[in-house]
């Protein structure tokens, strides 16, 4: 039996919790068979935000933490198996992300929280993991890995695209029509902050449908000082991380106003960071496309609109045929399916990497 079948694990920085697709790769196009989705127990979410910034014996919880996280992602992964009723013997690989507990590009290194050989043990699946050290190793930021992906099949040769990815943090890939780099970077935070702000006053993970921040008014004073932060100004490429965009990081501007006040003012910080990234560093893109969990909230994609003042059309990445909450997930089984083949995974350009290189390492079955 061919294995063509591909599985692509994401968990993200919004802590949520797991997607899995199942990607049939035969003749090299991308069939997308099925996906699952388990949440976080809620005190694993807090033990991995928790982990994401310094404390105390760090090392026996980060294990214990991996530990848990592994039997959640093996969860996940018989679920998709069970619904999509493949047999192991098709399946190539699992591919892994991992859960990102720091991110620190200036120093040269990375950790995506994970136990592969666990999970190798738990599957008896082939598992690549830790795709982002070989960028960093090679000099590059490790991060966006989904924009060669989101090339593969997204770019179009008649009109320059961008793809913008809102999940914790938000990314964006341009995708020029003509024979130009493409471009990827993170423009800033997605949900994160929003979340964050969100559960502190409601207790809830997150504002559905943006529905608080959208009885709040904007804190101008406020927003401008949010968007006076460098990282908004810095040159690509760049990385970061819910260690850099959190709440202590919201608490140094010193946020006077309404709570539903700050949630709106964080929603429009959200969208204008992202509009701005696009109007400088992708001038000519027409048509953005949102993919992640940011795409359901549809007060923020009234605010994308509005902050790109009709330059682009924006739609979500349903319109090009895959749903926002699989890309993601799609990118790590198509970069497994690269390690496999001996295929590369990084682009240069992106991750200002010294070459283009074989991302992540395997874990027999
Ligand atoms: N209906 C919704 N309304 C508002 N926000 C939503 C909705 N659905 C999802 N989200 C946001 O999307 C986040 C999850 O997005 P996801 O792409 O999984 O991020 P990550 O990759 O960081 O895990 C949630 O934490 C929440 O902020
Ligand atoms: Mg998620």
């Amino acid at each position: 039996m061919k294995r063509t079948i591909t599985i692509g694990l994401m968990s993200g920085t919004s802590l949520d919790g797991v997607d899995a697709v199942a990607v049939d790769f035969d003749e090299d196009r991308a069939r997308f068979l099925g996906h699952a989705y388990l949440p976080f127990e809620p005190d694993l979410a807090q033990e991995l935000a928790s982990l994401c910034l310094p404390g105390d014996n760090e090392i026996d919880r980060m294990g214990r933490a991996a530990l848990r996280l592994t039997e959640r992602y093996a969860q996940t992964i018989e679920s998709v198996l069970a619904q999509v009723g493949v047999d192991k013997s098709r399946v190539l690989a699992v591919g892994v992300h991992g859960q990102t507990i720091r991110h620190r590009p200036q120093w040269g290194w990375t950790l995506q929280l994970n136990n592969p050989a666990d999970l190798a043990e738990r599957l008896g699946l082939d598992v690549i993991a830790d795709f982002r050290s070989r960028d960093m190793a090679a000099g590059g930021q490790g991060a966006p890995l989904v924009p060669a992906f989101h090339q593969c099949v997204f770019q179009s040769p008649t009109v320059s695209r961008t793809i913008v990815n809102i999940g914790g943090i938000a990314n964006l890939t341009y995708l020029p029509a003509q024979d130009r780099p493409v471009i990827g970077f993170d423009c800033g935070p997605g949900n994160t902050l929003m979340d964050a702000w969100n559960l502190k006053h409601r207790s809830t993970p997150y504002d559905n449908d943006g529905a608080w921040g959208a009885r709040g008014r904007v804190d101008f004073d406020l927003l401008n000082r949010l968007l006076s932060d460098p990282f908004f100004s810095a040159p690509y490429p760049k990385s970061t991380g819910r260690e850099y965009f959190n709440l202590e990081w919201l608490a140094r501007f010193a946020p006077c106003t309404a709570p539903e006040n700050v949630q709106a003012s964080l929603r429009e910080l959200t969208a204008i960071s992202i509009a701005r990234a696009i109007q400088n560093d992708a001038p000519d893109t027409r048509e953005v496309f949102v993919c992640g969990g940011g795409a359901f909230n549809r007060r923020l994609m009234q605010s994308l609109r509005e902050a790109l003042g009709g330059g682009a059309t924006v739609s979500t990445t349903e319109a090009l045929g895959i749903h926002p909450m699989h890309v993601e997930a799609m990118a790590f089984a198509w970069l497994a399916r690269q390690f496999c083949l001996r295929r590369f995974g990084n682009l240069p350009d992106v991750t200002n990497a010294r070459g283009k290189r074989i991302l992540g390492a395997l874990y027999p079955a």
